[in-house]
């Protein structure tokens, strides 16, 4: 697989491949499709983060069903800053849809724990989450994702759509700090 790579002034080694994200992939978007057949749900992609992980997601759904993207942000560095601004908010009308918000990674979970009450208030008919990562770990808000690609320990990651201070996105495999 590849080798280790230095972003800004950290080192990072290969965690998980490409051709592995693509398997876990391809498993949630089967589950999806059996779930939500004839529901059309309304893929709520989270920005910026999980832009790869919602393409190669939502490419790989055969039932009918729009997406639409909000940008929320709680992360500065490599650790969470507590504070959950929204930066751009929901222009599509979720009530009476499925909603299946798509995220990177859920880490403590306060992004979607102070998100989630925001989305109940358009009283959409049921909610559930994707993400491509959680740290159960380091989770502190309870916050249940339905459809998980890989549950990691609680170590800094980038690639695959994650950033370190915004490098590091477009790297296809994942990566985690040394
Ligand atoms: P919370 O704590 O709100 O954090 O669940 C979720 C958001 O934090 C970012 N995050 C990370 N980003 N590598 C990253 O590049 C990580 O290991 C990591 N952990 C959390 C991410 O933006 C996520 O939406
Ligand atoms: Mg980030």
């Amino acid at each position: 697989m590849s080798q280790n790579i230095t972003i800004h002034d950290k080192s990072f080694v290969p965690f998980i491949d490409a051709e592995g994200i693509n398997q876990r992939v391809v498993a949630l978007a089967k589950q999806i499709n059996e779930d939500y057949a004839g529901k059309n749900p309304l893929i709520l992609v989270i920005l910026n983060g999980s832009f790869m992980f919602a393409a190669d997601l939502f490419r790989k759904l055969t039932i009918e069903t729009t997406i639409s993207f909000v940008r929320l942000s709680s992360y500065a560095g490599t650790s969470s800053t507590g504070a959950v601004n929204t930066l751009l908010g929901i222009k599509e009308p979720l009530t009476g849809r499925h909603v299946i918000i798509v995220e990177d990674i859920i880490d403590t979970g306060k992004t979607l724990a102070s998100f989630l009450p925001v989305i109940a208030q358009q009283e959409p008919e049921s909610v559930e989450i994707a993400t491509f990562l959680v740290k159960p770990t380091a989770l502190k808000y309870p916050v249940h994702a339905r459809y998980v690609a890989f549950e990691i320990e609680d170590r800094f990651v980038v690639g695959y759509g994650l950033d370190y201070d915004e490098l590091g996105r477009n790297l296809p495999n994942l990566y985690v700090l040394a």
